[in-house]
């Protein structure tokens, strides 16, 4: 609660990546591990650690301190509380470790401003796209400038971290869809992770009069978006289990009498496979060209970026299995259609695992919610887990 209060408005939260709110986030938590014996450290790219134990190759545990804006009090939030919560039960029960155990508090999981997703956990494995540091915000503020204006840098490629570093990543996360809360089960543990294309579409026309000119004379910016984003509603629809959202657009220039000579979008597509995210983006741009062509509007999309979808690692999800059965819970395996720093883990080929805990409310949105007899079994069954892997 005292995170969700950081950028919070009642059960609102807007912290979003590489802002001052998200740094003081940092903050605190680097806190809460500091006063806990851990060695804290921010890096180039403001993820913040905090290290328990001596040398070698650590289990990692975490998960990100950034939101979306009016978002909810737990995405990411809960899961760096309970990493925290865990690791303090270990050490009040006297456990000794024989892997380090690092808390991490990832930065931009969310990639609000800059349109970069799991930012901090890309940053730390490698996994940035070219120039990620040019990339700027809709105020015109560079991902350099805004960590320089933090502290540091500029340069996020430099916390680049080896995987050898490294023996585990385990991520504890609200569910953030229904699934959990429809069987009546406190706890989950992920199969794997949707793949996620994020781009940004940008349709030109010809700005014009609305009153002079005739329907069948226009080159309307707006109009044609507009078809182009029931079309991938339509692509997504005819995907099983595939998913197509517009969630940002702006339109130029913004006025009731004026024919939009400008429309930018972006599209966000998922699937359980790589090959479905594929299916849904050419369905798309084939519509996109289309629709183009009849309403003679000049259409670009420019891919942002690009997580593979990633299945965890068999051995954690029996961890997490046993973890959780300790706990009383039999867990489902679930796959997530939410997309999470553990991709990056798991792609830089470090044994990654998700264990999730039970939310109401949906999720991105205020109404998101998770009661406290559920994350008290989450953290319990997570330091269950980090007992087996490092103590
Ligand atoms: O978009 C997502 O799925 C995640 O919450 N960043
Ligand atoms: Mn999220
Ligand atoms: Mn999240």
């Amino acid at each position: 609660m005292a995170l969700a209060r950081i950028g919070g408005r009642g059960p609102s939260v807007t912290r979003l990546g590489l802002t001052r709110e998200e740094e003081a986030a940092r903050e605190l938590v680097g806190g809460w591990l500091a006063a806990r014996g851990a060695r804290v450290w921010t890096d180039a790219a403001g993820n913040v650690y905090g290290r328990f134990g001596g040398d070698g190759p650590a289990v990692l545990v975490g998960s990100h301190i950034d939101s979306v804006p009016q978002g909810g009090r737990f995405d990411g939030a809960l899961g760096v509380c309970c990493a925290v919560e865990a690791v303090e039960t270990l050490l009040e029960a006297g456990v000794a470790l024989r892997h380090p155990i690092e808390v991490v508090g990832w930065t931009d999981e969310e990639g609000v401003r800059f349109g970069i997703g799991l930012f901090g956990s890309a940053a730390a494995f490698g996994r940035l796209p070219p120039k990620a540091a040019e990339r700027r915000d809709a105020s015109g503020v560079s991902i350099a400038e805004a960590l320089r204006a933090l502290g540091r840098s500029g340069d996020p490629t430099e916390a680049r971290r080896s995987k050898d570093e490294l023996v585990a990543y385990l991520e504890p996360h609200i569910e953030q869809g229904p699934r959990l809360a429809d069987r009546g089960v406190a706890l989950g543990v992920v199969s794997s992770i949707v793949g996620i294309a994020h781009g940004r579409v940008t349709v030109r026309g010809r700005q014009d009069h609305a009153g002079t000119t005739a329907m069948g004379d226009r080159r309307d910016a707006l109009a044609g978006a507009a078809q182009m984003m029931a079309a991938l509603e339509a692509a997504a629809g005819h995907r099983r289990d595939a998913v197509g959202t517009v969630g940002e657009i702006s339109v130029r220039p913004v006025a009731k009498n004026v024919v939009p000579g400008e429309c930018v979008f972006s599209i966000d597509v998922r699937a359980p496979d790589d090959r479905g995210v594929d299916v849904v983006l050419r369905q798309f741009k084939q519509a996109m060209r289309l629709i183009s062509d009849v309403r003679g509007l000049r259409t670009s999309l420019d891919l942002l970026a690009q997580v593979p979808a990633a299945p965890l690692d068999d051995g954690l999800r029996g961890v997490l299995r046993r973890a959780c059965a300790a706990v009383g819970i039999d867990a489902p395996e679930l796959p997530s259609g939410a997309g999470h720093d553990a991709q990056n883990a798991a792609h830089a080929g470090i044994p990654t695992g998700m264990l999730f805990i039970r939310s109401h409310g949906g999720s991105h949105s205020p109404r998101e919610y998770a009661a406290p007899e559920d994350y008290a079994l989450g953290a319990t069954a997570l330091a269950i887990a980090l007992r087996e892997l490092a103590g």
